[in-house]
């Protein structure tokens, strides 16, 4: 496990260079089994919801574009767990200001589950009206993930494109409004938390 500035400062160099960065190691092994009971329990408890796209009155839920299920986080309600998710990603914003001088402040983050077969086709997080999210953050969930699971996550950079796999415990953060990306069909049930720092 490397030390936490030093994770930060790569993700920070990388989100600069390119757009996105990787990394295996913001969080312990034993804090991610406990995202994944708890994201599993309320996935079986019935309390997702079928996601959509866009936003406010524009929302709207187009299975041919996304067909995964969505659990928010209360920011005011945040289990113990939760809670350390929440500070981490706290930290790294703050990290992210210093360096660029970002200006981020709000955060927003849900449990996202990928059922068999589901998909979310190429996109950009940033909303036609409203301009807020900045950066995009992904942590993977999914224990002993292989190859032909599918459920690659394809980060385009113009015609090129790289497929990453959402193996337990990475984590990817990217520039809402650059960089284009698409869930590729899952052939398992895929476990995440996805959220977006604001400003
Ligand atoms: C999203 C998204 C990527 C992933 O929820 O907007 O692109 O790998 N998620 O789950
Ligand atoms: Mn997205």
């Amino acid at each position: 496990m490397k030390l936490p500035e030093s994770v930060f400062n790569e993700l920070a160099d990388n989100l600069a260079v390119k757009g996105w960065a990787v990394t295996d190691d913001l969080f312990a092994a034993d804090l991610l089994q406990e995202f994944l009971k708890e994201e599993m329990l309320l996935f079986k408890n019935g309390e997702f919801k079928k996601a959509g796209i866009g936003k406010g009155t524009e929302h709207k839920v187009v299975s041919e574009i996304r067909n995964d299920y969505v659990h928010w986080l209360d920011e005011d309600n945040l289990t113990e767990f939760q809670q350390q998710f929440w500070l981490q990603m706290q930290e790294l914003k703050q990290f992210l200001n210093r360096e660029f001088f970002l200006g981020l402040k709000e955060m927003e983050f849900h449990f996202a589950v990928y059922p068999e077969g589901s998909f979310y086709k190429k996109h950009l997080d940033r909303f036609q009206r409203d301009s807020g999210r900045t950066i995009s953050c992904v942590l993977y969930l999914n224990r002993d993930w292989k190859d032909g699971d599918g459920g690659q996550l394809r980060i385009y950079n113009n015609e090129t494109y790289m497929d990453l796999i959402p193996v337990f415990g990475r984590f990817i953060c990217f520039k809402s409004d650059e960089i284009e990306h698409e869930v590729l069909p899952t052939n398992k049930e895929r476990y995440s938390i996805t959220g977006w720092m604001k400003n």
